[in-house]
């Protein structure tokens, strides 16, 4: 079986940060908007650094200006995930993008984004749920309206709650409210930490905000207790290890630590995070990590396995899905 043909779940996926390049230069065409400074003379996305790429990011995504334009997203991503053989996604979704913060217009986002979704599970075969997700360096004031949005609308579609964008702003506790907004909503919690801030900034998400899974959490590495303490308490990473060395986290993927961590005992999962901006797919990472670190068949069901045990979705679609790992 080829690696874009073996099933597989990714849980680490920014819904903007998958937008092809083409997909946001047609965008910017229809509006008559001229991006500047988000592509590089081949067309793809240019950016210097992690903080210059999270600005470009926010640049790019200022295209995306409806309820239909996060449809078109939603569909153009279902299908590049389907031709990588994922066949269960999450996705985060900011209402900071979508509408403001306002719920009325959240609603009315999430409303195309789930149409979008159900098209792409009945066409492809893919199945796509969203985990809402404050931006860090927003700030905490920031982060109550996309809680308030997440926990009105928890359901089939809405899962979690997540925390993205640059780490090394404010401390997981100022994010505090914003979770247990979400947790008293019924919603599962994940964190972005460890990608930059190092094995402290882990420590610090899991202290103050105890996620049921980490974003990243690969420099946790620093620190064995802290990987023991990750293996013991079963803590699920959202690796990307493509992310992290197209960004520099790590030197090369020989140096970056997802092997060690799962031999460890540490429970990992595999995904693009912002697969174009990394020029990088589910199958590109699943054939790097057999050829750097021989996983086999074996290693990738069983990370798929972990990453269905750890999927937000509830216990139909679980079910629905193991079928499909199972059977493909
Ligand atoms: N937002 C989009 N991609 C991100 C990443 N890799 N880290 C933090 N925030 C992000
Ligand atoms: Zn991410």
């Amino acid at each position: 079986m080829s690696m874009a043909e073996l099933p597989k779940i990714e849980l680490h996926l920014h819904l903007e940060g998958a937008a092809p390049p083409d997909f946001i230069r047609r965008l910017a065409g229809e509006q008559k908007r001229t991006l500047h400074g988000v592509f590089a003379e081949d067309g793809s996305y240019a950016y210097r650094d992690f903080n210059h790429f999270l600005r470009v990011y926010e640049e790019a995504t200022s295209v995306l200006v409806g309820p239909d334009h996060y449809g078109r997203l939603v569909t153009a991503v279902c299908e590049t995930l389907a031709e990588h053989g994922v066949v269960y996604a999450e996705t985060f979704v900011s209402p900071d993008f979508c509408g403001g913060g306002d719920l009325a217009a959240w609603r009315d986002y999430l409303h195309a984004m789930e149409e979008a979704a159900d098209r792409a599970e009945a066409a492809l075969g893919v199945t796509l749920r969203g985990i809402v997700t404050p931006i860090r360096h927003f700030g905490p004031e920031r982060s109550k309206a996309p809680a308030i949005c997440a926990a009105e609308t928890a359901g089939r579609f809405v899962r979690g709650i997540g925390l993205a964008g640059d780490e090394m702003q404010f401390h997981p506790r100022d994010f505090l409210w914003a979770f247990d907004c979400a947790r008293e909503a019924g919603l599962h919690t994940t964190a972005h930490a460890g990608e930059w801030g190092g094995a402290k900034s882990v420590r610090d998400a899991l202290e103050a905000l105890s996620p049921e899974r980490i974003g990243h959490g690969v420099q946790a590495i620093e620190d064995l207790a802290l990987v023991d303490h990750l293996a013991e308490t079963g803590t699920v990473l959202e690796c990307c290890p493509g992310s992290n060395v197209f960004l520099g986290v790590f030197p090369s993927l020989p140096k970056h630590p997802v092997e060690r961590l799962r031999e460890r005992g540490v429970k990992v999962t595999i995904s693009t995070d912002d697969p174009p901006f990394f020029h990088t797919t589910m199958s590109r990472e699943y054939a790097d990590l057999e050829r750097v670190f021989g996983w086999d068949e074996e290693i990738f069901a069983e990370v798929n396995r972990t990453a269905l045990a750890a999927a937000f979705c509830d216990e139909d679609t679980r079910a629905a899905v193991a079928k499909k790992l199972e059977t493909t």
